[in-house]
């Protein structure tokens, strides 16, 4: 009886056939989620959270760590306090929570966003981490997480029912490096930009430049949905052995 049972637990794991034996690992097996509790610097402001500082997994997990363009854009940020001070903001694959958390320092509201459940279980913990009232200003309304995949029309409405005027402020750092997803992102970029009254909500994009082919695909793709695109002066920079630029997008 004990026998039958110990090899029913083992055809979980292995699948036999005549040629070869395959060991099907759980998902969790490849899932590194060792995080460090790390400082950084971005002018006066000092932020500590957790985050991987390398990536170890077979899976979309690009966002357990901090990528240069949220360097750039939270260089950004520091020198543009007075800009976003008592605004309401959205960010769009915000990873580990870098520029969310600090957006939310100077902010009224920010929303954090991402796709992959295992990045929002991380955010989440940072945001724990920066819930203690020294951390944020007095007037603030909330520093939350929500599941965002571009392109999903009901997950931006569910978002926006509970934030009915949207967001003075949509926040992009390092989020167009896949081609197959920058339609979906300039999609939900365009649903998020309408909805404020008098065209008054901003995209701002902290992008670093890996290939000319997404050099030249954004700009196409921010033309087809209606958007201009402009480069912030003096924002062009090298960040992580790349060129970094913050774009400020709009609607026609
Ligand atoms: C390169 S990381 C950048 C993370 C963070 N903004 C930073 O700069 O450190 C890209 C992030 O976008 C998220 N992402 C990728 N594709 C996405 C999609 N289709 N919808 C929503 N989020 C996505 C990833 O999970 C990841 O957190």
């Amino acid at each position: 009886m004990e026998d039958r049972g110990n090899k029913e637990v083992q055809n979980e794991h292995r699948v036999c056939n005549d040629e070869e034996e395959i060991v099907c690992l759980d998902e969790s097996f490849f899932i590194d989620d060792n995080y460090q509790l790390t400082e950084f610097t971005f002018g006066s402001q000092h932020i500590d959270l957790f985050c991987l500082h390398s990536a170890s997994t077979d899976f979309d997990l690009t966002g357990q760590l901090v990528w240069p363009g949220a360097m750039l854009m939270n260089d950004y940020l520091s020198k543009n306090v007075e800009m976003f001070q008592g605004c309401s903001v959205i960010e769009l694959g915000s990873g580990v929570g870098i520029t969310g958390i600090l957006c939310h320092r100077f902010c009224n509201k920010v929303v954090l966003t991402d796709h992959n459940e295992e990045v929002l279980k991380i955010i989440k913990k940072n945001i724990e981490l920066h819930s203690c009232p020294e951390n944020i200003s007095p007037t603030s309304q909330g520093l939350e997480a929500e599941k965002l995949e571009w392109g999903n029309t009901d997950q931006i409405n569910e978002i926006l029912q509970k934030h009915h005027g949207g967001f003075d402020f949509v926040l992009g750092a390092d989020i167009s490096f896949q081609q197959s997803s920058i339609p979906l992102l300039f999609d939900s970029v365009r649903q998020l930009l309408q909805v404020k009254e008098g065209r008054k909500c901003k995209f701002i994009l902290a992008y670093v430049s890996r290939t000319k082919m997404m050099d030249s695909m954004i700009v196409s793709e921010a033309s087809k949905f209606q958007m201009q695109m402009k480069e912030v002066p003096g924002t062009k920079c090298i960040v992580g052995n790349l060129e970094g630029v913050i774009f400020e997008i709009t609607l026609n």
